[in-house]
């Protein structure tokens, strides 16, 4: 297995005595390790536990001339290909979430690129409480990973939600998140959100695209080594770390940077929804209805956008083209034949059936078609793994062509 740098953070409750199995695993695994912990932690576990499994000494003070002179801080978050801070108290969850930078573990947290996975333990009620929930919903949009809680009986005698996953399955999800360098060398191009289409000067005609999945897919790719050019309708999204962003309004804006940015592309990922019409004249003014007769309506001439999608496959060479389609019916049928019409080397059919997939959520529930008509449906998953199975196929696909 490929070595990489871990960063594990002990945070001051009960489960930090597990820290030093955690450690022992990533180091089993043949991963370079450093621990920090907070003073807190150190009630729970000693520092020299952790310093004899990680072969490293473990750093607790955010100013130490000593510890600095070894591997500043800044340093040892760049160094870091993964931060996991296990366990996570409530008390460091609400500081992560507030970004504070007073102590050395939310410090380092917050001063590196790479992605954070939190396992939280504490008390149910702690866990449940809206604070904390609200915690963890700031944290998780600004795509920090988890781990549990789990549930079952708690070192302060309540049962429920609150026990830190077990060493082994927060050694696995890491694994998970590392994952394989395997798009590295590779240019891939995503575009995501929704187009608008200028009405008036005030209004546009859109949809509910918020670009989350087209912005998945640029993350992971990120993440897997490849070089990422993400065109992006208007979104309130950060752009992921180590990509390049390109922002555009209109369909016709968002065809003239696919095409400029085509010719460099290896893989092209069109998880935008783009405007399939647009009005035939946008007024450079906005349209009062006191200017209209009395109780009129009013009646929008709506042109065509190009198939952006359509034009690039007509001339895709080797590059491996997906597209996505969202349907609320006919979802396999529809897709089967939209992949025939567009000419793509996969389509990816996104059931928005259920208003806890598609647009707007967290969550896709999507099947793979594929040109010969064959289907891969898979259960509803984050957009993130969604993207993940996704770049498994773009690997493949490339693998195939070499
Ligand atoms: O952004 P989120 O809130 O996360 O929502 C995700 C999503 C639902 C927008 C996304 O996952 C998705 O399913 N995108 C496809 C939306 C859609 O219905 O596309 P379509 O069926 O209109 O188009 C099919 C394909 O052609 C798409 O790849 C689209 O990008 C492309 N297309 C469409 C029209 C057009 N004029 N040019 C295009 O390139």
């Amino acid at each position: 297995m490929e070595q990489r740098h871990i960063l594990v953070a002990v945070t001051g409750g009960i489960a930090a005595y597990k820290a030093p199995e955690l450690v022992r695993a990533f180091v089993k695994a043949g991963h370079a390790v450093r621990c920090v912990m907070t003073r807190a932690a150190a009630e729970f576990v000693s520092p020299m536990a952790l310093q004899t499994v990680s072969g490293q000494p473990v750093r607790r003070e955010l100013f130490d001339a000593a510890e600095e002179g070894g591997i500043d801080h800044i340093a040892l978050a760049d160094w870091a290909d993964l931060v996991v801070v296990a366990p996570a108290t409530a008390h460091t969850i609400a500081r992560l979430a507030g970004g504070l930078a007073d102590e050395l573990v939310t410090t380092l947290a917050l001063a590196t690129r790479a992605p954070l996975l939190i396992a939280p333990a504490m008390n149910v009620n702690m866990w449940r409480h809206p604070a904390t929930a609200a915690n963890v919903a700031t944290l998780t949009g600004r795509g920090v990973h988890w781990v549990g809680p789990d549930a079952g009986e708690l070192a302060c005698g309540w049962e429920g939600e609150g026990r830190m996953s077990d060493p082994a399955r927060i050694a696995e999800r890491a694994e998970s998140l590392l994952g394989a360098r395997d798009l590295t060398g590779v240019r891939l191009l995503v575009t995501a959100g929704g187009t608008r289409e200028p009405v008036d000067a005030v209004r546009y005609l859109g949809n509910r695209s918020s670009g989350k999945m087209g912005y998945a897919v640029a993350r992971q790719a990120a993440r897997r080594g490849a070089e990422v050019v993400l065109v992006t309708g208007p979104s309130g999204l950060a752009t992921p770390d180590g990509v390049r962003r390109v922002d555009v309004g209109t369909a016709l804006e968002m065809r003239d940077a696919v095409l400029a940015e085509f010719a460099a592309a290896d893989v092209v990922v069109k998880a935008a929804a783009v405007a399939d019409f647009r009005p035939a004249a946008a007024s450079e003014l906005k349209i009062r209805k006191e200017d209209l007769a009395d109780g009129a309506g009013l009646s929008l001439e709506l042109v065509r956008n190009p198939d952006i999608l359509a034009e690039i496959c007509r001339d895709k060479g080797k590059r491996v083209v997906v597209g996505f389609a969202a349907e609320s019916h006919d979802v396999i049928a529809t897709a089967r034949s939209k992949i025939a019409r567009k000419g793509c080397d996969l389509l990816v059919a996104n059931d928005v059936s259920n208003a806890d997939s598609g647009f707007d959520v967290d969550h896709n529930t999507v099947s793979f078609v594929w040109p010969a008509g064959d289907v891969e449906s898979l259960p509803p998953l984050s957009k993130d793994e969604v993207a993940g199975h996704l770049l498994d196929r773009v690997t493949k696909l490339l693998g195939d062509r070499e």
